[in-house]
C-alpha cells in the first residue's frame, strides 16, 4: 500500500520539483522489500536498473539482463505501490536495431511489470527509439555521459566528457533529448562543470550519478549507498552505511549457535504438551 500521507510522483510531477528549486533524490532498487524501504525513505524515483545484473547476478557488466529479467523485478518493485516513480531500465538489446522492437519492450515494462516509465541509454542514436516510446505514451526517462550497456564501444566504464568535442555531443544530445519530450536526463560519470552547465540549459531535471551536485537529483545503487556490495565502489558513491558487516555478523552467529546446538532454544519451538510416547502409541 502507497503511504497515505505521501503525493505520488510521477514524470510530470518531477519536472515541476525542479521548477520548484526541490532537488529528486533517486535509487535503485530490485525487489519488494527494498522498494518499500526506499518509499518509506521519501525517495522520490525508483530505477530498476539492469545494474541489477552486476549486483544481484554477480556479472562483469550488465550486458546480460534480458528484458524477462527487467520485467520479473519490475513487477517486484512496483507491487509495492510505491508513491515514488517506478523506472524500469530497458536492458541491452531490447531497444536497439528496430523501433518496434524498443516499443514492445518499452510497452512490456509497463503492461506486465507496472513500471510508469522506462530509462534507455544513448544520445542521437536512440532518438528514434525514444520518439516512438513517447508516441507509445510511455515517459522517457534519458540517460548519457557513461553509459554502461556501451561498456565495450567506450572501452570501459570510464568519465565521459573530458575531452571538448565529447563534451559537446552530451550537451548537444541533451538539448535534443528535451525537445523529444523525455522527462528528466540521467548523468553519469561526467566532469561536475558539464553537468552544471546542462542543467542550467536544461528545462527537464537532470539525475547525477558521479556526475557532481550541479545536477537537479541524484542516484544511488542501493546496495552501494548501505553497504551491501563486497565489490569495487566508484569514488562517487558515498556508503551511507555497512550493513554487509551487520548481517555478515548476524550470520556468523547463527551459524555458531547451530553448531553449538543454542539455536533454536524452547522458546523457539513449537509444543506438543502430552508425552510423546503415550501421544504415538
Ligand atoms: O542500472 C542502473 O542502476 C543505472 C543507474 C545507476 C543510473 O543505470
Amino acid at each position: 500500500m502507497p503511504r497515505p500521507e505521501a503525493e505520488k510522483r510521477t514524470a510530470l510531477t518531477l519536472g515541476q520539483k525542479k521548477e520548484r528549486g526541490e532537488r529528486i533524490a533517486a535509487v535503485t532498487a530490485y525487489d519488494f522489500p527494498t522498494a518499500r524501504l526506499a518509499d518509506e525513505a521519501g525517495i522520490d524515483l525508483i530505477l530498476v536498473g539492469d545494474s541489477l545484473g552486476m549486483v544481484l547476478q554477480g556479472h562483469a557488466n550488465t550486458l546480460t539482463v534480458t528484458l524477462e529479467q527487467m520485467v520479473y523485478h519490475s513487477g517486484l518493485v512496483s507491487r509495492a505501490e510505491p508513491a515514488a516513480l517506478v523506472v524500469s531500465d530497458l536492458p541491452y538489446g531490447s531497444y536497439h536495431g528496430s523501433v518496434e522492437r524498443a516499443v514492445e519492450s518499452a510497452c512490456r515494462c509497463v503492461k506486465d511489470g507496472g513500471a510508469e516509465a522506462v530509462k534507455l541509454e544513448g544520445g542521437r542514436k536512440r532518438f528514434r527509439a525514444i520518439e516512438a516510446i513517447l508516441d507509445a505514451e510511455v515517459p522517457v526517462l534519458a540517460h548519457l555521459g557513461l553509459t554502461p550497456q556501451s561498456v565495450h564501444a567506450l572501452g570501459g566504464f570510464k568519465v565521459q566528457g573530458k575531452l571538448r568535442e565529447k563534451a559537446r555531443e552530451i550537451h548537444r544530445d541533451a538539448l535534443e533529448l528535451e525537445k523529444l519530450g523525455v522527462f528528466a536526463v540521467v548523468l553519469e560519470s561526467v566532469p561536475q562543470e558539464l553537468a552544471r552547465r546542462i542543467s542550467a540549459d536544461l528545462r527537464i531535471p537532470t539525475i547525477g550519478i558521479g556526475a557532481g551536485s550541479g545536477c537537479d537529483g541524484q542516484i544511488l545503487v542501493f546496495q552501494d549507498l548501505v553497504g551491501f556490495t563486497g565489490l569495487y565502489l566508484p569514488k562517487f558513491v558515498r556508503r551511507y552505511a555497512d550493513t554487509r558487516a551487520m548481517w555478515l555478523d548476524a550470520l556468523r552467529r547463527y551459524a555458531g549457535d547451530v553448531r553449538a546446538g543454542s539455536f533454536p532454544n524452547d522458546a523457539e519451538s513449537y509444543h506438543l504438551g502430552r508425552d510423546i510416547d503415550e501421544f504415538l502409541k
